[in-house]
């Protein structure tokens, strides 16, 4: 049985872990890399693997069964610019995204993460700080963030601290709050099924720009 939820401020899930870099993930490690945030069981990116071979796409999700059945469908489809790795994102990928070649992140996705509504349970929240710093720092100018989610409760809080960085902004155009149309050229699952009960969808797009990336509150 797959858990719904984990805790992800558990003793276990703080653990360190090294994350291979792309030359020991992909058969093509110089593509521009799309990193997925709690990509779940990872259809979403089983497809868009396919659909686009000019990238590398990483997913990294928290619940292990879930990564090994992703990767066993990926091995049987033969992928060589997909993969899935199990870490706590919170924890685990600021050192991976810092050794990152310079130029190589293209795209970061976090899409329907678990909403956390209790005060006490915020640190849950995939999105912290020094995640974000991470990203902005890996990422160059031009380069993407795309969020979205069914709960305000879930966007708002990254919403703000992206917003709060200085490191983003949105394209021009973009309607706000909420951008209307998902730019992905697929729907993840949680997407597809929030769409058939016609519930509402919050998504923003985000373009680095130039400032430098932000100093988590703690490092200053
Ligand atoms: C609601 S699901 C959405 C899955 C997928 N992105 C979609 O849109 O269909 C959120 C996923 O994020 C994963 N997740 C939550 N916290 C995480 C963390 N700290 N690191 C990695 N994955 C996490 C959960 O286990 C879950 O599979």
């Amino acid at each position: 049985m797959v858990r719904q939820h984990v805790n992800p401020l558990s003793s276990f899930h703080q653990l360190p872990r090294c994350l291979p870099p792309p030359a020991e993930l992909f058969a093509t490690a110089e593509l521009p890399l799309h990193l997925d945030i709690g990509c779940a069981r990872g259809r979403f990116l089983l497809a868009l693997a396919q659909q686009d071979p000019t990238r590398n796409h990483l997913g990294v999700e928290i619940r292990r069964p879930l990564v090994d059945a992703a990767e066993t469908e990926r091995l049987a489809a033969g992928l060589t610019n997909l993969r899935f790795l199990f870490c706590n994102a919170t924890i685990n990928l600021q050192d991976w995204l810092q050794a990152l070649p310079p130029g190589r992140l293209a795209l970061v996705t976090i899409q329907f993460p678990d909403p956390w509504f209790k005060q006490k349970h915020r640190k849950r929240q995939v999105l912290q700080p020094p995640l974000l710093a991470a990203i902005a720092a890996a990422l160059a100018p031009g380069r993407e963030l795309f969020l979205q989610s069914d709960v305000l409760g879930a966007i708002e809080p990254m919403v703000a601290l992206v917003e709060a960085s200085g490191g983003f902004e949105r394209p021009t155009g973009d309607a706000r709050p909420w951008r209307a149309a998902n730019p992905l050229a697929l729907p993840t699952e949680r997407e597809t099924y929030v769409q058939s009960q016609g519930l509402p969808v919050y998504r923003v797009l985000y373009r680095r720009n130039h400032a430098p990336p932000p100093i988590p509150l703690g490092v200053r």
